[in-house]
């Protein structure tokens, strides 16, 4: 199978499987415990059915929206995920160019293998910086000024993470990073030589924001479960969120909301935007649904906070369906992640242009000319 013969999501996520070794493709693919969130995150956009309007005179398209002070063409935009030089050596490079290529954000973790300027760099299109607050608080501050000098244009503040989910995948695979050719691994790297060539002839693997500051983001083979154990600060709370928000200064998200409560704290300390997440059901098993919860939230907050709707998101019409419910916009991870495991530059190109023609058609078929006609009129929640 080939990038060209990959139409879906789907089909992307079962190349990426056989060109990664197992430990890689496990880590990208998992979730928490039993992985019932992970399932829920997509199967909740099923209880919900369009309903479209017909004989509407469709020309012109305009799937424009604008979230985080930025103007995007297309309402879903790349969420940030560690790491992806692992995936495929293309990397963070890549993946930073495919959004700016669809008029869209780019979302960099602060756990990514290439640094805050070297993406600042590569590209004009909008960029959001991930922020994982660690323990020292030196290094928390740092990055976010090195943001401010590499003009990011937005910061989201990740708070579903200070202790990391039960990844039950990654433990048996092995999953460290950098990765360890250990006895148990070492025939799943041998089977994937494509991969394993890349990983030890390519560019140094290391966790670029913060390999100045800790030595684990460079030398000390650790799992990501033992790194964010060991870094993360525990203790944040929402003054910490206040702070963060006014030593940035720009358009901040606070990712990983899930109550109403929680919503409306977010407005409080005036965030921008909140993005709700589950962290693609890596974290909290058992946690509800992004599309389950999203209603409620736009009804409390809608008016005065962009609300974001992050994960589970595999198919044109589960943008749709959000954004008939009242998110802004959309956002999502495995959805490019598999396909820059499959085919570098060239796949993320591919799946998100497939994405793009998914939702024009879709918009097409709803008989909708903008986002801004997508509204409650065109979704119901089924019964039964
Ligand atoms: C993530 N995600 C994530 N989020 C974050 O704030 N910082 C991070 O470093 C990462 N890293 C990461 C790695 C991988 C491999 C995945 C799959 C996810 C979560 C990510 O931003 C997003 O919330 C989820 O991916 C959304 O779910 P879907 O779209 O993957 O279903
Ligand atoms: C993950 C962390 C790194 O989801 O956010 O793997």
């Amino acid at each position: 199978m080939r990038i060209n013969n990959c139409h879906n999501t789907n089909d992307f996520r079962t190349l990426a499987r056989r060109r990664l070794p197992a430990p890689i493709f496990h880590y990208i693919d998992g979730g928490a415990d039993d992985e019932t969130t992970l399932r829920r995150n997509t199967e909740a956009f099923n209880a919900w059915d369009l309903i479209p309007n017909v004989l509407a005179g469709m020309e012109t398209l305009n799937l424009s929206t604008n979230v985080l002070g930025c103007q995007l063409d297309l309402p879903l935009f790349l969420a940030p995920t560690a790491m992806q030089r692992l995936f495929h050596h293309d990397g963070e490079i890549a993946v930073a160019r495919a959004a700016a290529q669809m008029g869209t954000i780019y979302g960099t973790s602060t756990i990514a293998t290439t640094s805050i300027e070297e993406i600042g760099a590569c590209t004009t299109g909008p960029k959001l910086f991930q922020l994982y607050v660690h323990k020292d608080q030196g290094l928390t501050n740092d990055l976010i000024d090195r943001c401010k000098v590499s003009r990011f244009n937005a910061l989201a503040l990740t708070v579903d993470t200070i202790v990391s989910g039960n990844r039950e995948r990654d433990f048996y695979t092995g999953m460290t990073t950098p990765p360890r050719f250990t006895l148990g691994s070492l025939i799943s790297f041998a089977l994937h030589p494509g991969w394993s060539l890349n990983y030890l002839l390519r560019k140094r693997f290391e966790l670029a924001n913060v390999a100045r500051y800790i030595r684990q983001g460079t030398d000390v083979t650790s799992s990501v479960v033992e790194y964010i154990n060991s870094q993360m600060a525990t203790n944040i709370s929402w003054d910490d969120a206040r702070r963060i928000r006014e030593r940035w200064g720009g358009p901040f998200a606070i990712k990983g909301i899930m109550s109403v409560a929680d919503a409306r704290r977010a407005v409080n300390i005036g965030a921008s935007a909140i993005m709700i997440s589950n962290h693609g059901g890596r974290q909290l098993d058992g946690s509800r649904a992004p599309m389950d919860q999203l209603a409620e939230i736009v009804d409390a907050v809608g008016d005065r906070i962009e609300v974001i709707l992050d994960g589970g998101i595999r198919r044109g019409t589960h943008v749709l369906k959000a954004l008939a419910l009242g998110a802004k916009a959309c956002s999502g991870g495995r959805m490019y992640l598999y396909a820059l495991a499959a085919g570098g530059a060239a796949g993320i190109q591919r799946a998100m242009t497939l994405m793009r023609d998914e939702i024009v058609r879709d918009m097409m078929l709803m008989g909708c000319k903008s986002i801004k006609e997508l509204d409650r009129s065109k979704i119901a929640r089924r019964t039964g």
